[in-house]
């Protein structure tokens, strides 16, 4: 099994990507750590106790960064309907997360998994950041950062930025530079790795304990999709989750890059230099193709249990 922390700001797609983790069992998840992003810490922690009720998930819950490090937090909550999770109301968990910072919880594990810690991260990288700072040793025991974020072109939370690297800049550029391998699932791939009306009514077919959940998560998403003139839906955080469970799904390129942390309109803008024009050591593997029917059937194998 791979041994992950998968750190995340739930949030409809992540809530996905959490179910995508769950049903894989190739996937230990030691801890899920969240991240204020999508909503405010309160709100993201208590979603991700909710969903680890609702999914029977073994892994405890840490609570991390309650704003951004450079800036403060401007939430996608609109984008994530009423309390985040497409206006899905789960039972309330009266679980409690572990007595202990989300970058303290990263660091002890991942020395003690002795470099076999895989970290996917699905908000704002300000946790990773803060577990670098307090911990410079923590690089040597990271075995990789899969993270769902940036893009080698357009954004969309600006015409230039993705959200998760547009919420904390400063986070990410330390995250960029810290020598841990990276893998950027960016909006290249998230936007291609989408479904369609035909794929979702398939999808949706399935006899499942979660198909209801998932019912309203992909309608609340679709009915978003097409107030944007579009008729597919994207999981964003789903699909970086599922290209740690199966690497082919992805094509990557080892390049350059580095995020825009000073100038206010280019905020968050990871620049990536796809051409190896500045001859400067790659830094992060950028997800350019996705192979997208081998990621839907995987999202039908997920229902399918
Ligand atoms: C990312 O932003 C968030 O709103 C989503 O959960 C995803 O992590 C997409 O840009
Ligand atoms: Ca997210």
């Amino acid at each position: 099994a791979l041994s992950v922390i998968i750190d995340t700001d739930p949030g409809v797609d992540d809530f996905v990507a959490l179910m995508l983790a769950k049903q894989n069992p190739q996937l230990k998840i030691e801890g899920i750590t969240t991240v204020a992003g999508n909503l405010g810490s309160d709100k993201v922690t208590q979603n991700a106790l909710n969903i680890v009720k609702f999914l029977e998930l073994e892994a405890p819950v840490i609570r991390g960064a309650r704003s951004p490090l450079g800036h403060s937090l401007e939430s996608a909550e609109a984008f994530h309907g009423e309390g985040g999770l497409g206006g899905v109301k789960l039972p309330q968990s009266n679980q409690k997360c572990i007595e202990q910072y989300a970058w303290d919880f990263i660091y002890e594990k991942a020395v003690s998994l002795k470099g076999e810690l895989e970290i996917i991260a699905l908000g704002p990288l300000t946790n990773l950041a803060k577990a670098l700072k307090k911990y410079p040793d923590l690089s040597q025991h990271v075995k990789t950062i899969t993270f769902m974020g940036g893009s080698t072109g357009r954004g969309n939370r600006t015409p230039f930025a993705e959200f998760n690297i547009w919420a904390d800049p400063l986070a990410a550029q330390i995250v960029f530079e810290s020598g841990i391998p990276l893998k950027m699932v960016g909006l290249d791939v998230t936007t291609k790795g989408v479904l369609n009306e035909t794929n979702m009514n398939k999808l949706l077919e399935y006899e499942h304990p979660y198909k209801e959940v998932v019912k309203q998560l992909l309608h609340f998403l679709q009915q978003l999709s097409k107030q944007m003139g579009k008729d597919t839906v994207m999981l964003h955080d789903a699909l970086a989750v599922a290209s740690v469970i199966c690497p082919p799904l992805l094509t990557y390129t080892a390049c350059y890059s580095e995020v825009e942390i000073h100038d206010e309109k280019y905020r968050g803008q990871t620049r990536i230099d796809l051409e190896h024009v500045t001859r400067k050591q790659p830094n992060v593997e950028v997800a350019i193709a996705v192979d997208t029917p081998r990621f839907i059937h995987l999202l039908e194998e997920m229902l399918k249990y």
